[in-house]
């Protein structure tokens, strides 16, 4: 029987021109950003000017983390306490934390079977709730028809943030994920697309968006150091009106990250392999259903979901006991209780959520892998022979398991 030996955790080295570049800022000492020697230019400055430019967008502030940069961006567009704020139903944590973490409400849209938000209950919980910013998380990379996205939250008049933690490299119809939006925010934690174990970006065109969002980051008064921020006068008129919420980024992680601006491309390609490999070896299971990809978007295949539709949570449970015991580790977001990291929507007692039919029946039949670029795509062949074995036999036993299974995270 065959076994699956490699970790589903295990990422990728830093680069040796990122190694090189951060022992340069260790030995010169100034990390932070704004400790600069005379004439030298920040490793963070160059980082936010070359991520700007990556993606298209005129201005780049990169901060502490993702789930900041989206609480920085929702305080930026105005957000307050009390305010409603529109998110996928299907997201992680850090979503509706950084709503709560500037006094908002989340309101939750309900999630369709091809893991995107639903266009026209959102329609039906902006009107409801009266919200006039969406915080859109595209989940695991999938995104939705944005045009449809765009044009609808447009005549409703609310404001798009998009939560690009799992799309960053992604475009839609050429454009790159997180430029539809007002604001367009990224995470290089750990297992992101770039990583510095922690860090986020938020991008926009909006020079007072972008500025707001600098001084909220703790610039004090040194916004002057910035290069892919707005001129002075547009902080001039707003500086004394912002709390400063320290969350900067800092010299030493830029240094880590801007040799992997460099490869983000290669790294889309070669996770595209991985992705299609584990796709083709999945299709035509009986009993599994691969979510459809649009062909109006390059994705990141750095996770791969599959639907079990109407399997019962016993079944499940069995089919990841199998799986795990030959080396491969799905993870469900039906679980009843969070473990380690919590997934699903009705865990987020804080915000109240109102029960999500159509999102409770996707999240009680959704699989969930992390695809680490160190698997081959020998590997992938080789975890979608042992899922798909282990799909068929569990049907075929009928086989039911109690025990507990892990979350995603
Ligand atoms: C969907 C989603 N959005 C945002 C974030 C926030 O990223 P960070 O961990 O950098 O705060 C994460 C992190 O895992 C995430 O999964």
């Amino acid at each position: 029987m065959e076994r699956f030996t490699g970790s589903f955790t295990q990422q990728e080295p830093i680069p040796e021109e990122g190694i090189e570049a951060a022992l340069a800022v260790l030995r010169h000492g100034r990390l932070h950003r704004y400790n600069t020697a005379a004439g030298e230019v920040a490793e963070t400055a160059l980082l936010e000017e070359e991520f700007a430019a990556l993606v298209g967008a005129r201005y780049c502030l990169a901060v502490a983390s993702g789930g900041y940069a989206m609480g920085c961006a929702l305080r930026a567009v105005g957000v307050g306490p009390g305010d409603a704020v529109l998110s996928n139903a299907f997201t992680l944590a850090p979503v509706p934390g950084a709503i709560a973490s500037v006094g908002g409400r989340p309101v939750f849209v309900e999630v369709t079977e091809d893991l995107t938000i639903d266009l026209a209950h959102l329609e039906v919980q902006a009107g409801a709730s009266g919200a006039k910013v969406l915080l859109l998380s595209h989940m695991r990379g999938h995104v939705c028809d944005m045009e449809a996205l765009v044009a609808l939250c447009d005549r409703l008049g609310v404001t798009v943030v998009e939560d690009c933690a799992h799309t960053m490299g992604a475009t839609w119809r050429g454009v790159p994920s997180g430029r539809h939006g007002r604001v367009g925010c990224y995470s290089m934690q750990t297992y992101k697309h770039i990583n510095s174990g922690e860090g986020g970006f938020i991008v926009t065109d909006d020079a007072e968006v972008a500025a707001r969002a600098v001084l909220l980051s703790g610039s004090y008064m040194l916004y002057a150091r910035h290069r892919a921020a707005p001129a002075p006068e547009v902080f001039e008129r707003i500086r004394l009106d912002m709390p400063n919420i320290s969350g900067r980024m800092d010299n030493l992680r830029a240094a880590i990250l801007r040799p992997q601006l460099k490869l983000l491309a290669d790294r889309v390609g070669r996770w595209g392999v991985l992705y299609r490999t584990l796709e083709d070896g999945l299709r035509d299971t009986g009993g599994l259903r691969l979510i459809p990809r649009p062909a109006q978007e390059v994705y990141v295949g750095s996770s791969f979901q599959f639907l079990l539709p109407d399997w019962g949570a016993g079944r499940i449970k069995a089919l990841i006991a199998r799986c795990a015991a030959r080396g491969v580790e799905l993870k469900w977001f039906g679980a009843e209780e969070p473990v380690a990291f919590t997934s699903r929507y009705d865990h987020w007692r804080y915000a109240a959520p109102a029960p999500l039919p159509a999102t409770d029946r996707v999240l009680a039949g959704l699989i969930d892998m992390r695809v680490p670029l160190t698997f081959t795509p020998d590997d992938c062949a080789l975890i979608a022979r042992i899922i798909r074995a282990e799909v068929l036999a569990v049907q075929q036993s009928g086989e039911e398991a109690a025990a507990a299974v892990p979350l995603a995270d």
